[in-house]
C-alpha cells in the first residue's frame, strides 16, 4: 500500500493522497514534518455494524457505487445505462507540486482525470476531466469536485448578497446533512458568491482550522458542505448543469472548473493571506507593471448626459484633483438616452459626439491619464438596430417569451454571426481609439437560456470567456475590469481575463465597509474598485462627510464616482487628499499582507496591510454604528515584526479635525494620539493601541513605521 501513497507538500499545508485501487485525499491539514506513508494505516477505519461489511471511502469523484450514500461526485448516463460508474485508477504521474491520477471504468465506458495541484501558497487546485469512452454520448447530470474535510469542522461561512449588497457573510452549523448554495442565474451572482468556508466553531480572523473553497466559474453553479451519518465531513463545488444541457460525446473531454481550496490552521486571515498570494504569483497580470491609477469613472456624475466638452471639463478637473485613469461609462453609443435601448449598437453616438471620441481621448491623454470606455456587449436591446435586423440572436429558447432584465436581453454568443459581430465591433472601439481600459458590464441574468432549442447556459458562459480571450490577446495592452451590476460577476476564472473588479454599484461608505470585507475573503485590494461616490449616496441616499468615504476607499483600487464640477472646494480637497494619501500607500496596499482585526464589539470593523519587507503598516478602524462599550477596546496590529520598534502616527482623524481637542465623546485623546511615541511590534500585536472613542459612520487611520 505505501507506493500507492504520495504527498503533496508546501511549507504550510500537505495533502496524503492515496492513489490505489481508487484515488482517496487522506489528509489535508497543516505541513507534516515528520511524515511517513506508513502513518497513514492509523486511519485505517473500522467497519460499524449495520451497515455496508465493506469501508467505504470518500474516493476523488465520491462515486454512489463505493456506498457513499451522499452528494456523490458524478451523476449521468447513457440513455439511462452506464449510470453509476466506479473508476480504478490506471495511471499516476506524480511531480513535485502536481499530480494527475486517471482512472477509467471500463463498464461505463468513461475515463477520469483528475488534476491536483498544491502551490507554494498553500493553495490547492483541483480539477477533473471527464471523457467518454464510447460511441452515444453520456448525459452529465452533475460533475462535481469533493474535498474530504476534517470531522473537527462544525461550522460553515457562506456569502449572500444582492444588487448594492454584495458579500454579506452568514454562518451555519455543520452538525448532520448538507448546505447547498444553488445559483441558477447564469452568471457568477450577487446572490450566491461560489464560495464556501468549513472551520471549527466559531472559527475567528486569528484562530481556528479553516478549510476554504471557491469555484472558479462565470456560470451556474452549486456548491455543498456535508456532513455524512458517520461524520465525515466534505466539501463539494460544480458547475450546475440545466436539464439536458451537458452530454459528452465519444471521445470528447468535459471539464470542470477549478477549484481553488485554502487550509488555514490560523483562521481567516490565513486562509485569505494564502489566496491572496496564489492569486498575485498565478493569476493577476497586469499588462504593465505599475501601479495601479487612480481612476475617475463618469457614471454617477452624469449618467447618459454626454457632452464632449463638458467631459473634458470634468477631465480637467479630475486631472487636477491626481486622477491618472479617465473612463467614460454608459451612454456613449448609438441611441443610448437611458437604459431602454440601444444595447447591441456599438456605433458611436454622433449627436451627441459630432467630432467623435478621438479629441476627448486626445484632450485625456494630454491631461497625462489613461482613458477608459464602457461596454456592456453580451447584451443586446429589444429598441436596437441589431434586434431589428436579428431578433433571432437572442438567448432564448423558441416559442417562450423571453423576460427582459433592465429592459434587454441576451446576445446569444453561440451564434457565430453574433460573436463576429461582437469581435468585429469591439475591435473598432479598442483598435481605432486609444483606449487603455475597458469597463466590461453584465447587467441581468439569463432566463431560459437557450440555443437551438437546448439550454445553453454553460455554453453561453464558456463563449464570454472566448470572447474576452480573442479580444485580450488582439489587444494585450488594455485592462478589462468586470463588473456586473457592480459585483455580480466576481470569480478566479473571469480574473484570469480582467484585471479589476467592480465591487459593487453601492458606494455608500458604510455599507462598502461590509461588502469590501466580505470580498476581502477571497480578493486582495489592488483588483477591488473602490471609489469615492457623492456626499449623499445614489443608491441609499446616506449623507457621509469627504473623510469616511476617503478612508473607506483607500483600501482597494480606488476612484472616485461623480462630477467633480458641481461639488464646493471642501468636497474637492477631500478628493485630492484622499488620492494622495492612497498613491502614498498603494504601495503598501496593493502589495501588502492584509489582516482582518476581530473586534470586540461587532460594529467595528478593523483591518490592517502591513508591507512585505514589514517596515510599514496601515490600519483603519471603521466604527458603523454606535460603540456598545463607553470605551473602545485597544486595537491589535497584527502581521509587525515582534523585535522591530515602530513609530505610530495618526493618519487620518475625522472627528477630532472637525470638533476640536477630544471632539463631543472625550475630554483627553489617548496619549500616542498627542505625543509621537514608539512601541515593539510584539506589544502592537499582543497588547494594541487605545482608540478613541468614535462616532458612528467615522474611521480613523492609523499609519507603524520601523524606526
Ligand atoms: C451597471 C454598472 C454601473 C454602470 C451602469 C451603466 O449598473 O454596474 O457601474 O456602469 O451599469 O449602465
Amino acid at each position: 500500500m505505501h507506493d500507492s501513497i504520495l504527498r503533496l507538500e508546501s511549507k504550510t499545508v500537505d495533502v496524503v493522497i492515496k492513489t490505489h485501487p481508487f484515488a482517496e485525499i487522506l489528509y489535508w491539514g497543516p505541513h507534516l514534518q515528520y511524515f511517513s506513508p506508513q502513518d497513514v494505516h492509523s486511519l485505517s477505519r473500522p467497519i460499524a455494524n449495520g451497515r455496508l461489511d465493506v469501508d467505504s471511502p470518500i474516493t476523488l469523484m465520491a462515486e454512489l457505487g463505493h456506498g457513499l450514500f451522499g452528494s456523490p461526485g458524478i451523476e449521468g448516463h447513457r440513455q439511462g445505462q452506464d449510470g453509476s460508474p466506479v473508476f480504478k485508477t490506471i495511471n499516476v504521474q506524480h511531480q513535485g507540486q502536481a499530480v494527475t491520477v486517471t482512472a477509467e471504468d471500463e463498464l461505463a465506458g468513461l475515463r477520469l482525470t483528475s488534476e491536483m495541484t498544491l502551490d507554494q501558497s498553500g493553495v490547492l487546485v483541483v480539477r477533473h476531466g471527464l471523457t467518454n469512452l464510447r460511441a452515444l454520448a453520456w448525459q452529465v447530470d452533475r460533475f462535481a469536485v469533493t474535498l474530504p474535510i476534517a470531522e473537527r469542522a462544525h461550522e460553515v461561512m457562506a456569502f449572500h448578497g444582492r444588487w448594492i449588497h454584495e458579500f454579506q457573510p452568514h454562518r451555519v452549523k455543520l452538525e448532520h446533512d448538507s448546505f447547498v448554495i444553488e445559483n441558477r442565474r447564469g452568471k457568477t451572482s450577487h446572490e450566491h458568491f461560489p464560495a464556501l468556508i468549513a472551520g471549527t466553531p466559531a472559527f475567528g480572523e486569528m484562530q481556528g482550522d479553516v478549510w476554504g473553497a471557491h469555484l472558479g466559474w462565470s456560470g451556474n453553479h452549486r456548491l455543498r458542505a456535508e456532513a455524512k451519518t458517520d461524520g465525515r465531513r466534505y466539501l463539494q463545488a460544480e458547475a450546475l448543469y440545466l436539464p439536458g444541457e451537458m452530454a459528452i460525446e465519444e471521445g470528447d473531454t468535459l471539464w470542470t472548473p477549478r477549484l481553488y481550496a485554502s487550509y488555514s490552521p490560523c483562521g481567516l486571515n490565513g486562509m485569505s493571506q494564502q489566496y491572496h498570494r496564489y492569486l498575485r504569483d498565478n493569476i493577476i497580470r497586469f499588462p504593465e507593471n505599475k501601479p495601479r491609477p487612480v481612476h475617475l469613472n463618469t457614471w454617477e456624475g452624469i449618467y447618459f448626459n454626454h457632452d464632449p466638452d463638458y467631459i473634458m471639463r470634468m477631465a480637467d478637473e479630475a486631472a487636477a484633483l491626481g486622477v491618472e485613469r479617465f473612463i467614460i461609462d454608459d451612454g456613449w453609443y448609438k441611441g443610448r438616452s437611458d437604459d431602454c435601448r440601444a444595447l447591441g449598437d456599438w456605433y458611436l453616438d454622433e449627436e451627441k459626439y459630432p467630432q467623435g471620441l478621438t479629441p476627448v481621448i486626445n484632450h485625456v491623454k494630454s491631461l497625462a491619464m489613461e482613458f477608459g470606455i464602457w461596454v456592456e456587449p453580451e447584451m443586446i436591446s429589444p429598441d436596437s438596430d441589431l434586434y431589428r435586423a436579428h431578433p433571432d440572436w437572442v438567448l432564448a429558447l423558441p416559442g417562450y417569451k423571453q423576460a427582459t432584465g433592465r429592459h434587454q436581453l441576451v446576445l446569444n454568443l453561440n451564434i457565430p454571426q453574433a460573436f463576429d459581430y461582437l469581435v468585429e465591433r469591439m475591435s473598432w472601439l479598442l483598435g481605432e481609439h486609444a483606449v487603455d481600459y475597458v469597463k466590461w458590464d453584465m447587467n441581468r441574468e439569463l432566463v431560459q437560456p437557450g440555443h437551438n432549442g437546448k439550454a445553453a447556459a454553460d455554453a453561453q458562459t464558456r463563449q464570454f470567456y472566448r470572447l474576452l480571450d480573442v479580444l485580450g490577446e488582439r489587444f494585450p495592452h488594455i485592462e478589462f475590469e468586470s463588473c456586473s451590476s457592480g459585483g455580480g460577476r466576481i470569480d478566479y476564472e473571469v480574473l484570469t481575463r480582467s484585471h479589476r473588479f467592480w465591487a459593487s454599484d453601492n458606494n455608500d461608505a458604510l455599507e462598502r465597509n461590509t461588502i469590501q470585507r466580505g470580498m476581502s475573503y477571497f480578493f486582495p485590494p489592488e483588483v477591488m474598485g473602490a471609489h469615492i461616490g457623492h456626499h449623499k449616496c445614489h443608491a441609499t441616499f446616506r449623507q457621509h462627510a469627504i473623510e469616511f468615504r476617503g478612508l473607506t476607499a483607500l483600501f482597494g483600487h480606488m476612484g472616485l464616482e461623480l462630477d467633480p464640477l458641481t461639488v464646493d472646494a471642501d468636497e474637492r480637497e477631500g478628493y485630492r487628499r484622499y488620492a494622495a494619501l492612497h498613491k502614498q500607500w498603494r504601495e503598501v496596499i496593493h502589495h501588502g499582507t492584509q489582516w482582518r482585526v476581530d473586534m470586540p464589539d461587532a460594529s467595528t470593523l478593523a483591518q490592517g496591510i502591513v508591507s512585505q519587507d514589514k517596515k510599514q503598516g496601515l490600519y483603519i478602524v471603521s466604527q458603523l454604528a454606535m460603540p456598545d462599550y463607553t470605551l473602545m477596546m485597544p486595537l491589535r496590529m497584527p502581521g509587525l515584526e515582534p523585535g522591530a520598534q515602530y513609530r505610530i502616527t495618526l493618519l487620518d482623524h475625522p472627528n477630532i479635525r472637525l470638533t476640536g481637542k477630544g471632539g463631543h465623546t472625550m475630554r483627553k485623546l489617548p496619549e500616542w494620539m498627542e505625543t509621537s511615541q514608539t512601541a515593539s511590534g510584539e506589544w502592537l500585536m499582543q497588547a494594541g493601541i487605545a482608540l478613541p472613542i468614535l462616532d458612528p459612520e467615522t474611521a480613523i487611520l492609523i499609519g507603524v513605521e520601523r524606526v
